[in-house]
């Protein structure tokens, strides 16, 4: 299966409610989400990098399913409930802030999961509420359609903690990020490099969010978000290869601007990509290994792609208002 595909959902046509009533306990509730989500996302890359791939199987829906790739498609999941709130938010009339508060860096496996499990639950706990408190049937079909969606995340995060039990891994540190010896040079450059693709997903999520009424570019957003995850994880796998552990940090995860308007978000996600393209560059010059090099100029051929498709969206909205 490929965890990069991505699919329209019913959510894309939810009509706009911005005169609709929401009541501020709504409103102060579901503003929080986008960044809660944000910090899933970022839990299950922390846990998708410590975890060795195509090692501990886990059952899904009857079928072995590898751990790290299910850790990947929860992340990835995590990316479409930050849009699909986003886009509730700007339908009534709020801007979504994708920030996060309270993500620090687990040292063990069991403080890793057991940061996940509170997550998911808490993010149930708030939907559940906001589901009780609101009157519009599609916003509630879409809030017990993300709840369905944790719920099978609480599940897996549960089988998968009983399995790194069972490995007698739970209680252990997880492994150092910076590897040893000669390689810890590379690994640097390398977690620079995927530093640089977390603000750059996040600016994408924005502009997917904030043109969610656009069938025609919403999607493409989304599709390049994803492109920028699997880029990410190219970058990761090189890092794990190396000997390191790629690290979320709550730097890079909140470093983008304030982004408000659709113009200005698509600007700052080509600038993101320009700002990749030259330190990739530099970066492949300066590795040792040839393998990470390569990576990262594939990424930057790709990124090159990526900027003419920002740019011509650039160009029709500047012709056009935005849908909202
Ligand atoms: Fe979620
Ligand atoms: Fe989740």
């Amino acid at each position: 299966m490929d965890i990069y595909r991505t699919n329209f959902r019913p959510t894309d046509y939810i009509r706009s409610t911005e005169n609709q009533h929401v009541s501020l306990e709504f409103a102060g509730k579901i503003k929080k989400i986008p960044g809660d989500e944000l910090k899933s996302m970022a839990l299950y890359l922390q846990a998708a990098y410590a975890i060795a791939s195509n090692t501990y199987s886990l059952d899904y829906l009857g079928r072995p399913e590898d751990m790290q790739h299910q850790l990947i498609c929860h992340a990835i999941h995590e990316m479409r409930h930050i849009e699909i709130i986003g886009i509730i938010l700007c339908k009534t009339g709020h801007n979504p802030q994708l920030k996060t508060t309270g993500f620090e860096l687990s040292k063990s496996y069991k403080e890793l999961f057991t940061m996940i499990f509170q997550s998911e639950q808490a993010g149930i706990e708030s939907l559940s509420e906001m589901v009780d408190i609101t009157n519009d049937k599609e916003i509630k079909l879409i809030l017990l359609n993300q709840i369905r969606e944790e719920q099978d995340h609480l599940d897996m995060v549960k089988q998968m903690s009983q399995i790194l039990e069972k490995a007698g891994l739970m209680d252990t540190l997880l492994p150092l990020p910076q590897g040893a010896g000669p390689v810890a040079y590379d690994i640097n450059m390398l977690q620079d490099a995927f530093e640089l693709e977390i603000p750059s997903i996040v600016t994408l999520i924005y502009g997917s969010i904030h043109l969610g009424m656009d069938m025609s570019v919403a999607p493409r957003l989304r599709v390049l978000s994803i492109e920028d995850m699997q880029h990410l994880n190219r970058i990761a796998q090189d890092i794990i290869t190396l000997g390191g552990r790629p690290v979320v940090t709550h730097e890079s995860l909140n470093k983008g601007p304030m982004l408000v308007d659709t113009a200005q978000i698509i600007n700052h996600a080509i600038e993101n990509k320009q700002q990749k393209i030259k330190q990739y560059n530099q970066f492949s010059q300066m590795l040792k290994s040839k393998g990470a090099a390569r990576t990262l100029l594939d990424i930057s051929v790709k990124e090159r792609e990526s900027i003419r498709v920002l740019e011509g969206i650039s160009n029709s909205l500047a012709k056009i208002e935005p849908v909202h």
